[in-house]
C-alpha cells in the first residue's frame, strides 16, 4: 500500500530534470519535500523493492537508458545560520537547495568562504558526493559535517567532515556508502578569520587585471561568475555536465616521461608529490574541441565539457566519451575517467 505522504508518478520524463536535457523516463517518481516523506517510501513495501536513483539538480549524471525504478527527487529547503564560536559561523542548508543561490546568501550574511564555489550547478546535496571544487577550493575543506538518511540502518546520522574522506571529486558517498545514504543537508564551518583564495592563477589574473589586489569576498564572486559565464555553457542553453572527465594524476616520473614527447603539456602539482594533468588541454590537443558525433558534441571553449547540440541520448553522449577517452589514451598513455555518473 503507497503511503497517502507520497504523490507517486508513473512514466514521468526525466528530461529537464537533467542538464544534459537528455530524454530518459522513469517508471516512477516522487518529489520529496522533507524527511518524513522519504521516510515512508523507504517504508513503502511497494516501493522500497525499486532500484533508487537520488536525484538533485541532475547536473552530474548521464542518463544511458530509461530508469527501470524509482526516482528520488530531493527538494528539501532551508538555510540557517546554526551556530557560532570563537573561530566559526556555521551554516546549514537542505539538500534541495540551489547550490549558487545558497552560495550567494552565504555572502550577503556577510559570511565569506564559498566565493571561488560560485555559479557551479546543481543541488546543497549533491555538492559533498562530488566534493565540488573550483578556482581553488574544494567543498570539503569547508564542511563541518552532512546530515544523511543512512539506508541500511533506517535512520538519520550525522557524519563529521573526518569520516566523509573528501579527495579530487571523492568521498566516502561514492565508495561505502554509494547507494546507502541519501543527503538531507549539510553545515559549514566559515572561519570568522578570512583571506582570499586567489592561488588559482586565471582568477588571480582576473582580479589584478581589474586592479584588484584584495578584493573581498563578493568581489572574487563575481569575478568566478564572470569567468565560468565565459568559459562554461549554461546548461539552460545547452545541455552539459560540466567538466565531462577528471583531471588524471600521475606520478613526478610519468609526468618527466610526459613532458618529453610534450613539452607543451599543462600540469599542476599536488601536495602528496604527484600532478593534475589538464585533461581539457590533452582533449584540445587531439583535436576534440568544438567538434560533434551526432547531436553529442565538445564544446567550443572548453574541451573538457561534453554538450547536448539537440537531441542526443545518453548513449550518443558515452559513444563521443569512449572516442575521446581512446584518443587520449594513444597519444598521453592516460586513461581519463567520466566524472559524471552513468545511470
Ligand atoms: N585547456 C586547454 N584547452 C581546453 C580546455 C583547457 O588548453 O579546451 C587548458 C587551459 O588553458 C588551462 C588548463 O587546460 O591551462 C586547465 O583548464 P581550466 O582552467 O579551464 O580548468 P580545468 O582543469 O579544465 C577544472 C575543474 C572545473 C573548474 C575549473 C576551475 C575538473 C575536472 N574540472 O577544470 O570544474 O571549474 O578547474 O577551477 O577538475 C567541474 O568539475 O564540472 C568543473 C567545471
Amino acid at each position: 500500500m503507497i503511503s497517502s505522504l507520497l504523490a507517486l508518478q508513473s512514466d514521468f520524463s526525466l528530461r529537464s530534470l537533467n542538464t544534459l536535457g537528455i530524454n530518459a523516463r522513469a517508471q516512477g517518481y516522487i518529489r520529496v519535500e522533507d524527511v518524513a516523506a522519504l521516510q515512508a517510501t523507504l517504508r513503502d513495501p511497494a516501493l522500497n523493492v525499486l532500484p533508487r536513483l537520488v536525484l538533485g539538480g541532475g547536473s552530474n549524471i548521464v542518463l544511458t537508458k530509461d530508469f527501470p525504478g524509482l526516482v528520488l527527487h530531493m527538494c528539501m529547503q532551508g538555510r540557517a545560520v546554526v551556530a557560532k564560536d570563537a573561530s566559526a559561523t556555521y551554516v546549514r542548508a537542505a539538500a534541495g537547495e540551489n547550490w549558487h543561490d545558497f552560495v550567494q546568501w552565504s555572502l550577503t550574511q556577510g559570511l565569506p568562504g564559498l566565493e571561488n564555489l560560485s555559479l557551479i550547478p546543481g543541488t546543497v546535496g549533491a555538492a559533498p558526493i562530488q566534493n565540488i571544487g573550483a578556482y581553488g577550493v574544494e567543498v570539503g575543506e569547508l564542511l563541518h559535517s552532512v546530515e544523511i538518511f543512512d539506508c541500511a540502518q533506517g535512520r538519520v546520522r550525522e557524519l563529521d567532515q573526518l569520516t566523509c574522506a573528501f579527495a579530487y571529486r571523492d568521498s566516502i558517498f561514492k565508495h561505502e556508502l554509494a547507494g546507502r545514504a541519501i543527503v538531507l543537508a549539510a553545515t559549514f564551518r566559515l572561519p570568522h578569520a578570512w583571506r582570499p583564495r586567489l592561488d588559482y592563477h586565471e582568477l588571480r589574473q582576473e582580479l589584478e587585471g581589474q586592479g584588484l589586489i584584495q578584493p573581498t569576498a563578493q568581489q572574487v564572486s563575481q569575478v568566478v561568475i564572470h569567468i565560468r559565464q565565459r568559459k562554461l555553457p549554461d546548461p539552460a542553453v545547452l545541455g552539459n555536465t560540466g567538466s565531462f572527465f577528471k583531471n588524471p594524476l600521475v606520478s613526478a616520473a610519468q609526468r618527466t616521461q610526459l613532458l618529453t614527447e610534450h613539452p607543451q603539456l599543462v600540469s599542476h602539482a599536488q601536495p602528496d608529490g604527484r600532478y593534475k594533468l589538464a585533461a581539457g588541454w590533452m582533449i584540445d590537443q587531439c583535436g576534440w574541441k568544438g567538434k560533434s558525433v551526432g547531436a553529442a558534441g565538445v564544446y567550443e571553449k572548453q574541451a573538457l565539457v561534453l554538450v547536448n547540440r539537440g537531441q542526443a541520448s545518453g548513449q550518443d553522449i558515452v559513444h563521443l566519451a569512449e572516442l575521446i577517452q581512446h584518443d587520449v589514451e594513444a597519444r598521453f598513455k592516460v586513461r581519463l575517467e567520466p566524472e559524471p555518473l552513468f545511470v
